[in-house]
């Protein structure tokens, strides 16, 4: 591990936290929707435009070789940030949705059928239940899902071995809940479906950046994340795939770059990661992510998981000691993340006056109605953290909250 790192130093490399809202100190809980970025990142996308950019993979120039390696070393990075064993086992994605998308578009066509199950969570945002609905419709296939403890938004294990059935040919589930806070047990869960031939997916979209992932240690056949999640650019993301698998399926998209060899009538395709990345792809997304590792690395996940989760035990406590609040999530092992409802008091409301206050925190369904459905709710409001949140900030956060309290209740 990583010495423990000087947090108010790491602050500062984030410009945009230094700014005023509303004539207030902005307080920056709006990280599980998507992460800011650090100068490194900033200036490494800086470099590449003003210095390096060219197509990939076509020209022999010096800047397209430059723009070449810099956008393949991007790929041998995300599979050390992953460890996974090489980066042929890396497709770039424009983030997590994509990659869910890519699966079921290729695998999930070319292996499903019907009659066949789908497994998944109550705690799925809709990045992991939409593809595999819309794939369902087309194939005939059907899907079951892991239950939900209730507010504490925990898997509930006990009906597992009923769940899984001979049919269930694929089980993809979320790492970390980006409305509950909750940590699924990955790992335990790939070894059960493992032993029945089934392959997994993890959707990694909250925890890629917030704590070390090691994708040989789950045991998934197939991991996915965003990168601007996790300090990276927008629009950028990866797929994992074990390569006995990515070998399996089929190309996502036709066009140039994925193909070997193109005839009037047939057309030979790359070997995986190239099959899948069809067209010009994204080439500063994968420089920019690049950075981002590097610079969430040099910190150390594992201090940043520390991090988070104290600041998110802290921020619970605090919110538990008032009245009229209702807290989901689990009250132990949580991530950097709480989701709340107010008495009487939409989420949205909630968001806005605390807009007024400076605090950005994210109101609404989450990309998570059916759970919130399932919990009777239309909405939360939830505060989500990162490495360069402060103690001090869920104070003026929880004051925050008390006056809108108080706004409502006169
Ligand atoms: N999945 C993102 C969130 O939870 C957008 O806010």
């Amino acid at each position: 591990m990583s010495l423990s790192p000087d947090w108010a130093k790491l602050r500062a490399d984030f410009p945009i936290l230094n700014q005023q809202v509303h004539g207030k100190p902005l307080v920056y809980f709006d990280n599980a929707a998507t992460s800011q970025k650090p100068r490194k990142v900033i200036e490494a996308l800086v470099h590449y435009y003003e210095r390096d950019n060219a197509n990939v993979h076509r020209g022999i120039h010096e800047l397209s070789n430059r723009a070449t390696n810099a956008f393949e070393a991007a790929r041998t990075r995300t599979a050390k940030f992953l460890n996974a064993r090489s980066g042929d086992e890396i497709i770039w994605t424009r983030g997590t949705t994509e990659a869910i998308n890519l699966v079921a578009a290729t695998w999930g066509a070319k292996h499903l059928k019907a009659g066949d199950v789908i497994l998944l969570t109550e705690v799925e945002h809709h990045s992991n239940l939409v593809p595999w609905q819309m794939l369902a419709q087309k194939t005939g296939a059907k899907i079951a899902y892991i239950p939900v403890t209730g507010d504490e938004g925990v898997l509930d294990l006990s009906k597992l071995d009923s769940l899984l059935t001979s049919q269930v040919k694929l089980l993809s589930m979320v790492h970390i809940s980006n409305s509950m806070g909750s940590i699924n047990p990955v790992a335990e869960l790939c070894a059960r479906a493992k032993k029945l031939g089934i392959v997994t997916l993890v959707d990694g979209a909250q925890s890629a950046g917030h704590l070390p992932v090691d994708v040989q240690a789950i045991g998934c056949d197939f991991f996915a994340f965003s990168g601007h999640k996790i300090c990276g650019p927008t629009g950028i993301g990866a797929l994992y795939g074990r390569t006995e698998i990515l070998e399996t399926m089929p190309p996502y998209q036709g066009g140039g770059e994925m193909i070997l060899t193109v005839g009037y009538d047939k057309t030979e395709f790359k070997h995986a990661p190239h099959r899948f990345e069809a067209g010009t792809p994204d080439i500063s997304g994968p420089i920019g992510l690049h950075a981002a590792m590097d610079y969430l690395d040099a910190i150390g996940r594992e201090n940043i998981w520390k991090h988070d989760q104290e600041l998110a035990h802290y921020a619970y406590d605090r919110l538990a000691g008032l009245k009229n609040i209702r807290l989901f999530g689990p009250k132990q092992n949580r991530a950097g993340l709480v989701s709340f409802l107010l008495k009487d008091v939409h989420a949205h409301d909630v968001v806005t006056l605390a807009d007024q206050a400076g605090v950005a925190l994210r109101g609404g369904h989450h990309c998570t109605q059916p759970l919130m459905h399932k919990l009777g709710v239309e909405s939360t409001a939830r505060a989500s953290f990162y490495f360069y949140n402060t103690r001090a900030e869920v104070d003026v956060f929880v004051e925050v909250i008390k006056e809108i309290q108080k706004f409502f209740s006169a």
